[in-house]
Order: C-alpha cells, then sequence, then structure tokens
C-alpha cells in the first residue's frame, strides 16, 4: 500500500493519542489529554516541520509517526515551565473524579529529564518518539519516518539525535541496532536495566 509521510499538523494530535495507547497500554484506558501533554502538544506545536505522521491514503488517518524536538535542552526547559504543570493538574483533576484508570495512567507523570543523565547532548541534541499501529508494523514504515526524520536534520545541520526505550523493549532496540544507533546510557531501577537510552550522530 501507498501509505502518505507528511509532516505532522496540530490536528493529528487524536490519532497520535490513538496510537500510542495501542502501542504501550494494553487497553485503551490512558487519558487523552495526558497523553497529549506528555507526549504529543509541545512537539507538534513548538516544531511541526520536523514531525513527521504515516497517513493511511484511503481513510486519512495517521497510523504511525514521528515526533521530534531539535533542541533538547531548550525542550525541557519549555516542558517544566509549560507543559509539566498542567499534566500535574490534569492528574490532579482525574484523581479528584476517582478516575477508574488512574493507576494506569500515573505512569505518565514519571520520566527521566535527558539533561540529567550525563550524555553529551551536543552531540545528540534532537530527540524523538516514534511508534506504529500493530497492524502496520514490520512493513517498513518506521524505517521510512527514520530516513525522513534523519534526512530533515541533516539538512538543518543538526549533529545528531538520542531516544529513550523501555530496556526489555527487544523489537525496538532490535529496530535500532539496524539504524545504527548506539547505547548511550542506562538507567536502573531496583537494581535492573529500566530505560535505554540510544543515540546516533548524523
Ligand atoms: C519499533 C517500530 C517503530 C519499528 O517500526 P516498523 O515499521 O515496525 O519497523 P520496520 O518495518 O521499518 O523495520 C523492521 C525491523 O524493526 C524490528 N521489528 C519491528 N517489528 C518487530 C517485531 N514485531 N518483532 C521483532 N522485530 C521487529 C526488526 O529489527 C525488523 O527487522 P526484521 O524484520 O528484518 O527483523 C514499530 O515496530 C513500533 O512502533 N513498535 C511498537 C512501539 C515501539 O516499540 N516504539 C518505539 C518506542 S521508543
Amino acid at each position: 500500500m501507498q501509505m502518505i509521510i507528511r509532516e505532522s499538523r496540530q490536528t493529528d494530535e487524536h490519532d497520535i493519542a490513538e496510537v500510542i495507547m495501542a502501542c504501550h497500554w494494553e487497553s485503551p484506558v490512558a487519558d487523552h489529554e495526558l497523553l497529549a501533554l506528555r507526549w504529543i502538544r509541545q512537539f507538534i506545536v513548538t516544531e511541526p516541520q520536523n514531525c513527521y505522521v504515516l497517513e493511511h491514503p484511503d481513510t486519512r488517518k495517521v497510523v504511525g509517526y514521528i515526533v521530534c524536538a531539535t533542541d533538547t535542552i531548550a525542550y525541557e526547559s519549555e516542558f517544566d515551565k509549560t507543559y509539566f504543570p498542567k499534566l500535574k493538574s490534569r492528574f490532579d483533576e482525574l484523581e479528584a473524579q476517582a478516575f477508574e484508570y488512574l493507576e494506569e495512567n500515573r505512569k505518565l507523570l514519571l520520566f527521566t529529564r535527558i539533561h540529567e543523565t550525563g550524555i553529551n547532548l551536543a552531540n545528540y541534541p534532537a530527540h524523538l518518539h516514534i511508534n506504529i499501529l500493530p497492524a502496520y508494523q514490520r512493513s517498513g514504515y518506521g524505517s521510512m519516518l527514520l530516513s525522513a526524520y534523519e534526512e530533515n536534520l541533516r539538512k538543518r545541520r543538526v549533529p545528531g539525535y538520542h531516544l529513550g526505550t523501555a530496556a526489555g523493549n527487544t523489537k525496538g532496540l532490535s529496530f535500532y541496532n539496524k539504524h545504527s544507533l548506539d547505547l548511550l546510557h542506562t538507567t536502573y531501577e531496583d537494581g535492573k536495566p529500566a530505560i535505554s537510552i540510544l543515540g546516533k550522530r548524523l
């Protein structure tokens, strides 16, 4: 099938949230607003020209995406100032409403700030998140999105990028290995590897 790869738009937010939910939750219980505040909105509002979506040509639905911040230090500073407070207050709102799936959503509040890991952000200043709906995985679309992303960063003279993934995400790690990313850092929880941070110089 001839899928469309195009730059993101703010109207893609809903579909992207559905893709994240399908890839990372066992059932559709994640709150869309929390997903948007944590993983989507800042990227597609701040730099839509550096984010790409995979659009189905018949349904026009977004079935995969890659979002990007070209300058992670600036991204994290803006996230802490603007988006994290909103994320926290959305979570508090759900808690006050005794939202049925509160515990499943709590993980959206927990994350490592990249600038605290000690990786050399001068070499890998950009970062990305990528997901493809299960029905469209392993068909070359992730590779197509990653190539569009890398080409764009090269054009913009960005020297490298990094990303974080669960240390147990074997299919993701295999994908990144195929695309020549190196392991830069591992975070641990209770003595066990939790997050692998990978990077690539361009
Ligand atoms: C990881 C992901 C983005 C890769 O995109 P994709 O379109 O599936 O990958 P491609 O078809 O371009 O590349 C295929 C390669 O990716 C890896 N891969 C993708 N799906 C896989 C699967 N189900 N099992 C094992 N390896 C897989 C393999 O290395 C595979 O190469 P192979 O078929 O020669 O073994 C996509 O599978 C995905 O969204 N997975 C679920 C969520 C996720 O892990 N996101 C990344 C979090 S950081």
